[in-house]
This record gives C-alpha cells, sequence and structure tokens, in this order.
C-alpha cells in the first residue's frame, strides 16, 4: 500500500519572518502521529527551517540541484550541500525552471541523480502545457520527460525517487485538472513504469500539482494512482496547508 506525501514548494513567495512564522503554524497544526509531510523553502531559509525541524516528523526538500557535485558553477547549490542540512528531498524540472532557466529533459535527468547520489530523494516533475493538452499530445509529453530521466539514471533510480505530474496550464491559474483528467495522466504514467519495472510502477508516489486546494484535495486523492500533491500557493497558508495534507490520509 502507497503512503500519500503532500509536499509544499514555498517557491520564491516568501521572506525570513514569513517563512519563520509559517513553519511555527506547520508544527503547531500538525498531528502528532508520523507525517508524510514536506515543506521545500528558499535555498537561504534551509538552515533555519531545518533547525526548527529538528524532532519533529516533517521532512524538509529543496526547490532545485545542481547539475553537478562540485566546481566552478556561480550561484548554484550541489545536492550534497542539502544533505548537511538534512534535506531528504529535491523538486527536479519544476516548469517554472524548464520555462525560464533553460532546464531540459537532460539537465533535468542530472539533476536527478545529482540529487540520488546524495542519498536525496528526488521529486520529478513533469507536466504538458497548455497548448500541448489541446493538441492532444499530453501522453506524449510526459512519456519524453519521463524516458529523458529513465535512460539517463536507470529505471532501478526510481526506487527512491517521487514524481510529480504538473499540467503546466493548472499551475498558479486557479484551473485545476478535474480528478479523472488527473488520474488518467497519472495512470499512464504508471503504465509507463510498469513496462519496464512492475514493482518499481507499483510502490513509486505519484503526485499532482497544479491549484491544489483544500476543496478539491478530497477528489483527488480518491483517485487509486494519485498519491498526494505537490502544493505551491496554498503550502504558503498553514491552515490550507495542513487541510490538505488531511484530506490525503488513508
Ligand atoms: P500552485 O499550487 O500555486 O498552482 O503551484 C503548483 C506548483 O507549481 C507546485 O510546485
Amino acid at each position: 500500500m502507497r503512503r500519500n506525501l503532500v509536499v509544499g514548494n514555498w517557491k520564491m513567495k516568501i521572506n525570513q519572518q514569513s517563512a519563520q512564522k509559517l513553519i511555527g503554524e506547520i508544527i503547531a497544526g500538525l498531528p502528532s502521529e508520523d507525517a508524510d509531510i514536506v515543506v521545500c523553502p528558499p535555498y537561504v531559509y534551509i538552515p533555519e527551517v531545518s533547525q526548527r525541524l529538528e524532532g519533529t516528523t516533517i521532512g524538509l526538500g529543496a526547490q532545485n540541484v545542481a547539475t553537478h557535485s562540485e566546481g566552478a558553477y556561480t550561484g548554484e547549490i550541489a545536492a550534497v550541500m542539502l544533505k548537511d542540512f538534512s534535506c531528504k528531498y529535491a523538486i527536479v524540472g519544476h516548469s517554472e525552471r524548464r520555462a525560464n532557466y533553460a532546464d531540459t529533459d537532460e539537465t533535468v535527468a542530472q539533476r536527478f541523480k545529482q540529487a540520488l547520489d546524495a542519498d536525496i530523494i528526488p521529486v520529478l516533475a513533469i507536466g504538458e502545457l497548455l497548448e500541448e493538452r489541446e493538441q492532444g499530445v499530453t501522453f506524449d509529453v510526459v512519456a519524453k520527460q519521463l524516458n529523458a530521466v529513465i535512460d539517463f539514471a536507470g529505471i532501478d533510480s526510481f526506487q527512491n525517487a517521487v514524481i510529480a505530474y504538473e499540467p503546466v496550464w493548472a499551475i498558479g491559474t486557479g484551473l485545476t485538472a478535474s480528478a479523472e483528467q488527473a488520474q488518467e495522466v497519472h495512470q499512464y504514467i504508471r503504465q509507463l513504469l510498469a513496462g519496464k519495472n512492475q514493482q518499481i510502477a507499483e510502490k513509486i508516489q505519484i503526485l499532482y500539482g497544479g491549484s491544489v486546494k483544500p476543496q478539491n484535495a478530497q477528489a483527488l486523492f480518491a483517485m487509486p494512482d494519485i498519491d498526494g500533491a505537490l502544493v505551491g500557493g496554498d503550502s504558503l497558508n498553514a491552515d490550507s496547508f495542513l487541510k490538505i495534507y488531511s484530506s490525503f490520509q488513508k
């Protein structure tokens, strides 16, 4: 049985003070049982959020990771550096990085492998643009994005990875894929993996991302291949984030 996982991506939408307040509220509001919940602050707040999370079951993640482990890469943060601050997860291939920072299937695959090599679980984000959905090529797009990583890192590397399906047209727009639309793609992703390794396909957590809110979390959770959520906007409000988290508890 897969456990559900809820990940908050704070993006660049927070400052030091609001980050402290938010993490305090999440810690205070979380039920005490073992929690499958993760927050991904901007890099610079990782040390202090990491400190606050000591002794809690809340996981820490980064929003990106460098393509190399060390070297002359000004401005980059290596996976091993994140590991120093107990980061357990790193998002790789977010559509905002693909669109605005020239991330390609190849660099995403490198980031994925860097995370794994440092014992960090990559949260591989994939998803189609609105035009691509309208052209009916959604499956082709997610297959290409996923296969690029499988070819580079090997199918076995997905033993310790998470996939996040985030249709680009649903991110920050208030438009959510319907639970059925999301399920269809999640099922496709799982089948693609099953064609290569059945056990990995059954075990891997596939999260949905794109305008997840307390109002739609329940319907998404009800779908057999949706194993949690990658939340942007609503992860910045402790009450909403915790409501979403509760909706995903079995
Ligand atoms: P929103 O929840 O704000 O649509 O963002 C989704 C996302 O990009 C999470 O990584």
